[in-house]
């Protein structure tokens, strides 16, 4: 099985976790395409009742092109559960999540949700956090400083660009990735990053996930 087959795997094996009248939160990124078409196919073929509620405009065009009813995170009282993906999972069940910009949404949804799962390919779960460049959202005004008080500490920041240019949130901010591996203390890292001014949100999901949903080629494994 390749890389995206063990995604459609765990996409598939996600959507039997949500059930009729759920508020869902609907991660990003290439897993969660895989787990929203399969949501789609319930809505369509089952008349599955749900509403979602989106981490970022791909997602949401996704899920409305599938006709799955769907709300801004401002006009539910609160989310059942939320599905998304992840860049990196320790054994402990922290994460780094925002390869695809889309962190403070995502986190924004996580914890307005009375449950959790992740998707991921097997290649996800690691040892210890910190292969995967940290993304952090920064807002533009100031994020020069932000980027030199970020090296000062030995963060190892990089903007991130696309094509030359600068990648844009869907907040309109940019994201900086920092390579710091390994992350020796995920708290402390996410406690001194939120703290610095012009940092909106980073991307150490710490103590959020219920259950991780892992794809292998012999078949999808549930971690709780
Ligand atoms: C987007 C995210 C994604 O969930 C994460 O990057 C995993 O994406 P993919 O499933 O494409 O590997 O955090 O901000």
């Amino acid at each position: 099985m390749n890389q995206d087959q063990l995604k459609q795997l765990v996409g598939q094996k996600a959507v039997e976790y949500v059930h009729d009248g759920m508020q869902v939160g609907l991660g990003t990124g290439s897993t969660v395409k895989f787990m929203v078409d399969a949501l789609g196919e319930r809505v369509k073929n089952e008349h599955l009742n749900i509403v979602g509620v989106s981490t970022s405009e791909r997602t949401a065009a996704q899920a409305k092109s599938l006709g799955i009813p769907m709300k801004s995170v401002d006009d539910v009282d609160h989310l059942d559960l939320t599905i998304d993906g992840a860049d990196e999972i320790s054994k402990d069940f922290q994460g780094v999540k925002g390869g695809g910009a889309a962190l403070l949404f995502e986190k924004i949804v996580a914890i307005n949700s009375d449950k959790v799962i992740w998707i991921v390919d097997e290649s996800k779960m690691v040892d210890q956090l910190g292969a995967f460049g940290l993304p952090v959202e920064v807002i533009p005004y100031g994020s020069q400083h932000v980027f030199e008080k970020m090296a000062a500490r030995g963060y190892h920041p990089e903007f991130r660009r696309h094509a030359g240019e600068l990648v844009r949130t869907d907040s309109n901010n940019i994201i900086i990735d920092l390579h710091l591996d390994p992350i020796s203390d995920p708290h402390v890292l996410a406690e001194d990053l939120i703290h610095m001014v012009g940092v909106v949100e980073h991307g150490l999901f710490l103590d959020m996930v219920n259950t991780v949903i892992v794809g292998h080629a012999d078949g999808p494994e549930v971690l709780t």
